[in-house]
C-alpha cells in the first residue's frame, strides 16, 4: 500500500539571532499508510507541533523530504500548499483557534465555503452531520463563551472534518479536556478513523497514544 505521507531525512532548525539556532527535528523519516491511526509521543518541547507544521507545509522545514499523496511538498507552489491543507488535511490544533465573532456552526463552516468543493448546500449539510456525530447539534447557534471546553474542542474536530480531509491531524486534541471528555474525544476520533480518515495525533500522554490499550477497555466495557 502507499503511503499517504512520508518523510525522509526531514531537519527543522530554529535560527534564535545571527549566531545561534536550536535544531528541533532530527533526520525524522515516517510514513503513514491511508486509513492508519497513528499517534506521536514526546514530553513537552520535544517538537511534535514542529513536526505536525514542517510536515503539513505551514512552517518551512530546513531539509529533507515530504511527501503527500505522492507529491513532494516542496516542490509546490505555496497556492497550491494552501489548497492541499484546505481540502486533503484537517487540523485540530493545541489551541483551538476558533473565531469569537461566529458562532459554532459557522466557525465549522469557516473552511468549508472557501474550499468549493462542494455546493454551499451540501457543506453545510456536512456540517449538520459532523454536528449530530459529535453531539454538538443544539450549540449551533451558540457563541465560544456558551460551550465547554470539550464541546468547544468538538468544534475544533468539525471544523478540521468539513471538507473530508484525507488525514487529520490532532496536535494534543485532548490536552485541555477532563478523563470524560478526553475518552469521548478519543472515541469520536476512533469512529473517524473506522470511517476511513487517516489519524495522525501529537501528544504527551501515554493514555491518549495508545491506542491499543483505548480498544481493549472499550472492548471490555462492550463485554466482548
Ligand atoms: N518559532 C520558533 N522559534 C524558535 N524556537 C521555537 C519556535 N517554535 C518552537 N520552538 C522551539 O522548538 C522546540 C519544540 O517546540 P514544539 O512547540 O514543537 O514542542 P511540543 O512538543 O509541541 O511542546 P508542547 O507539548 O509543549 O506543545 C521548543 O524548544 C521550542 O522552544
Ligand atoms: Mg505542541
Amino acid at each position: 500500500m502507499q503511503n499517504l505521507i512520508e518523510s525522509t531525512g526531514l531537519n527543522k532548525s530554529f535560527s534564535l539571532g545571527k549566531d545561534y539556532s536550536v535544531s528541533v527535528l532530527k533526520n525524522i523519516n515516517l510514513n503513514v499508510r491511508p486509513g492508519e491511526y497513528v499517534s506521536v509521543m514526546g514530553p513537552s518541547g520535544s517538537g511534535k507541533s514542529t513536526l505536525l507544521y514542517t510536515l503539513s507545509g505551514m512552517e518551512p522545514k530546513s531539509s529533507g523530504r515530504v511527501v503527500f499523496n505522492n507529491m513532494v511538498l516542496d516542490k509546490l507552489p505555496e497556492k497550491t500548499m494552501s489548497r492541499l491543507r484546505l481540502t486533503e488535511m484537517g487540523f485540530i490544533f493545541q489551541h483551538i483557534h476558533l473565531l469569537k465573532n461566529l458562532n459554532l456552526r459557522d466557525n465549522i463552516l469557516l473552511p468549508g465555503y472557501p474550499a468549493k468543493v462542494r455546493s454551499r448546500k451540501s457543506v453545510n449539510h456536512r456540517a449538520s452531520e459532523l454536528m449530530e456525530l459529535t453531539g454538538i447539534a443544539s450549540l449551533a447557534g451558540n457563541n465560544i463563551t456558551q460551550a465547554s471546553g470539550g464541546q468547544l474542542q468538538r468544534v475544533g474536530i468539525c471544523r478540521a472534518l468539513i471538507n473530508e480531509p484525507d488525514i487529520v491531524f490532532g496536535d494534543e486534541p485532548t490536552g485541555a479536556l477532563d478523563s470524560a471528555s478526553t475518552r469521548e474525544v478519543l472515541d469520536l476520533l476512533g469512529r473517524i478513523n473506522a470511517m476511513g480518515t487517516t489519524v495522525f495525533l501529537m501528544t504527551h500522554d501515554v493514555k491518549v497514544a495508545d491506542r491499543e490499550q483505548q480498544l481493549a477497555s472499550w472492548l471490555r466495557e462492550w463485554g466482548c
